[in-house]
């Protein structure tokens, strides 16, 4: 792409609220995080197996204050020194989006701040873009166009990006999200919330041969399909624990090696599809370069299969910046700022159900 041009210097203040982590940062030129807070109510939520909505808009209004100032704090500037403020805008939770979207717009009227309305998904994608501190280096972050897989608690998306802020959706989920798969099926195995990082931990000595699960290919779209393949694990595990009274969640399958067994199957299936239809997409469609980011990103056994099956490089989100935060946020926001300079209007609303591309 020759035509690109230089872009300009600029920090950007970054807000996230949608979901259950409140978080915000600072971000210079896109790239480097010079903060990154994240406050996380995972644990308040676990009790309820999943994000209780009223719980977390609480939550948020609770530490928002807290968080922003600790951000700015930690990059060592005063919000007159940044360039910009975003804010996810959508999708998410509406209490919880409200309460980053009003801090935002606050902060935006106080100091007279451009501010943008940044889609949670599209932040997901810039996370790739972002180096955490020392951690920077001379790579010049992912290069277009770019096949994209996110795969998080909420969505699992297929997207091709010709360019910066240009999104193409081939397919999605048309059941559960990746992540949702992961922490369903935790549940009915008997391991924790959230259950992505606990099925990795369970399936460590496991084998991912030891029970045939399904896995939905739907040969002739770009779309997944998860509900399958946790209904295959319903009946793997009412098998193995025939003639005891439990309910879901509440599963001891009568050996831990069962349920090694049957995460690591889980897992795999799950790669299995991911890793397939993402390299199949990247070469129909001529891409350059594979993104994968979300919180299903940190999960090690998809990392290791892309790295070793793709030909094309593959880009993932530092670690701390698969699952939400606020780093994310402010490169997409950069983005937008300095390709754009289009900021948002204050009346701007959230948009709870928001699509990308
Ligand atoms: O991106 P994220 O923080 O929130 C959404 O936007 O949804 O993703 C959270 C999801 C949860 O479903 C969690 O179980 C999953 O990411 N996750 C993982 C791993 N770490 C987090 N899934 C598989 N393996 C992991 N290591
Ligand atoms: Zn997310």
């Amino acid at each position: 792409m020759a035509r690109r041009k230089k872009l300009g210097p600029a920090r950007i203040l970054g807000i996230e609220t949608s979901c259950d982590e409140t978080a915000a940062a600072v971000v210079e030129n896109g790239r480097l995080a010079l903060s990154n807070v994240v406050a996380s109510q995972a644990e308040m939520h676990a009790k309820y197996g999943g994000v209780f909505p009223e719980v977390a808009s609480r939550q948020h209004i609770k530490v928002i204050d807290t968080v922003v100032e600790e951000a700015l704090a930690q990059a060592h500037l005063e919000l007159g020194d940044v360039d910009a403020i975003a804010v996810t805008r959508g999708p998410g939770l509406p209490g919880s989006l409200l309460v980053g979207l009003n801090m935002a717009k606050g902060l935006a009227l106080g100091s007279g701040l451009p501010l943008y309305g940044i889609n949670h998904l599209e932040g997901h994608l810039y996370s790739a873009w972002v180096q955490l501190g020392e951690a920077a280096t001379g790579d010049p972050g992912p290069q277009f166009p770019l096949l994209a897989l996110i795969v998080s608690g909420g969505h699992t998306e297929l997207v091709l990006m010709k360019d910066h802020l240009h999104y193409q959706r081939l397919g999605g989920t048309l059941d559960d999200a990746a992540g949702e798969a992961f922490d369903k099926v935790a549940r009915l195995i008997g391991l924790g919330y959230p259950g992505g990082p606990a099925i990795q931990q369970a399936a460590e000595g496991g084998d991912p041969a030891a029970f045939k699960l399904a896995r939905a290919w739907l040969p002739d779209s770009w779309d997944f399909s998860f509900s399958g393949l946790k209904t295959n694990v319903l009946h793997v595990v009412r098998e193995l624990t025939a003639g005891q009274d439990l309910q879901i969640g509440e599963a001891r399958l009568p050996q831990a090696r069962q349920a090694a067994d049957l995460a690591a199957s889980f897992q795999q299936a799950v790669v299995d599809v991911l890793v397939g239809k993402t390299l199949r997409a990247a070469n129909e469609f001529g891409a350059a370069e594979i993104l994968v980011a979300g919180g299903v990103s940190a999960n090690a056994v998809l990392r290791a299969a892309f790295t070793a099956e793709s030909p094309l490089p593959v880009h993932f989100p530092p670690m701390p910046l698969c699952t939400d935060n606020a780093a994310m946020i402010a490169a997409a926001g950069y983005f937008r700022h300095a390709l754009t300079g289009a900021a948002d209007s204050l009346d701007m609303d959230i948009e709870p159900g928001w699509g990308l591309g």
